[in-house]
């Protein structure tokens, strides 16, 4: 497989947090042209992606056939991203699975799944660990490995596989959202003495495009990204030495943090905005981000830094570099510092679910 199969990819999720940075890595120079799903390509996030040069866009949604053909066909590559907090854990499965074997149908070359950690099966199966936006996609993840082992030929495929975004711990609407309390900055989660590996979204966008360059390599892998495993107490002590103001973390035991914590107000909510809350299969948000947190807090996914160091030798590294990479790209759009982004008045959300209130069609 040369690295020249692939050069026009169908992206799912490209108006995302994740997407964004995908689809810029993908277009920044001639050699790929994207075409992403959107259910609504006047908004904000598609007219600013359809400004790019080689991007255009399909209307439609990924929970319909019809539209996966038209989306996959006459494109050889495909970044596939399904949004479990829209759909719920069931429908989500069903959707990548099918994602998968009409991308082959259509012909696609080179497949690449966005996935999360199979914490359940990471921990030995042991329920305190259930996430289901987590088991919904490393369970799939899972499957087309397997399926590659006979697929691989005719269409290769990679799992490539995220973890929270670094960008969640100033954003507003995320579980780890900060507050500000008698001027120190304050993270109050159910983390102990854990840590989470978190991802930098601009780095998302490098791995991403390094699979589709090296095909031969890339196929058949389970690409598992992070800047670092974060322990809290650690993401104040950088956030103070890039701004110079106070940040503290204080662990938070879990029915304090579904009560005053930043999911407080949809708790007892489906963890996906669509899933039918009469369905048992359906997690709500204290549910599945119990287990979120747990897998954090007691070290279940582990991330292998020696080769994304090989693959990414000017990767982020670190908590520290992170926030100093923030502070100066938003000093230099305008948006002042991070200390200045982080009053509430001018926090903006980096997910688009966010932005849209956890609303929108299946
Ligand atoms: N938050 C994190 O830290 C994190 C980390 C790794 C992975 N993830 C996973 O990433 C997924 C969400 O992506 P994101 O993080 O980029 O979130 P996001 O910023 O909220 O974006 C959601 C994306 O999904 C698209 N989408 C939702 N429903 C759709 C539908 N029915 N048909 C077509 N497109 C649809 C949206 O497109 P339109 O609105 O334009 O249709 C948008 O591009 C989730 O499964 C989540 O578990 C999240």
């Amino acid at each position: 497989m040369s690295s020249d199969t692939v050069s026009k990819v169908f992206v799912i999720g490209g108006t995302g947090a994740q997407g964004i940075p995908v689809i810029r890595a993908l277009v920044s120079d001639e050699k790929y042209s994207v075409r992403f799903l959107s259910r609504d390509p006047g908004s904000r996030r598609a007219k600013d992606l359809l400004a790019l040069d080689n991007v255009s866009v399909l209307e439609g949604s990924f929970a319909d056939e019809a539209v996966l053909r038209e989306g996959f066909r006459g494109c050889d590559g495909a970044f596939v991203n399904i949004d479990g907090f829209n759909t719920g854990e069931k429908t989500e499965t069903y959707w990548a699975i099918r994602s998968y074997e009409i991308a082959i149908e259509e012909g696609v070359k080179f497949f690449v799944y966005g996935n999360l950690d199979y914490g359940l099966k990471k921990s030995g199966y042991d329920t305190r660990f259930r996430t289901g936006h987590y088991d919904g996609k490393g369970r799939v993840g899972e499957w087309i490995l397997f399926q590659n082992q006979v697929n691989g030929d005719r269409m290769g495929a990679a799992v490539f596989t995220t973890g929270p975004y670094i960008e969640m711990v100033l954003s507003p609407g995320t579980p780890m959202t900060p507050t500000v309390e008698d001027g120190v900055l304050t993270w109050r989660v159910p983390l102990g003495e854990g840590a989470v590996p978190h991802l930098a979204l601009e780095d998302c966008g490098y791995y991403v495009r390094w699979i589709f360059d090296h095909p031969e390599r890339a196929n058949g892998i389970d690409l598992g990204v992070a800047v670092d495993h974060i322990a809290y107490a650690d993401l104040a002590a950088a956030f103070e030495n890039v701004t110079g103001h106070p940040a503290q973390y204080i662990d938070t035991d879990l029915d304090t943090y579904f009560r005053d914590g930043p999911l407080g107000r949809i708790a007892d909510a489906p963890a996906g905005y669509n899933a039918d809350p009469n369905d048992k299969s359906t997690m709500n948000v204290r549910d599945n981000f119990t287990g979120f947190w747990n897998l954090w807090k007691h070290g279940v996914v582990e991330r292998d830094y020696a080769l994304l160091d090989e693959i990414h030798p000017n990767r982020i590294r670190s908590a520290e570099e992170w926030f100093r990479r923030e502070d100066q790209r938003g000093r230099a759009l305008g948006k002042g510092g991070l200390w200045e982004r982080v009053q509430l008045e001018n926090r903006a959300p980096i997910l688009k679910t966010g932005e849209d209130l956890r609303t929108g069609k299946l």
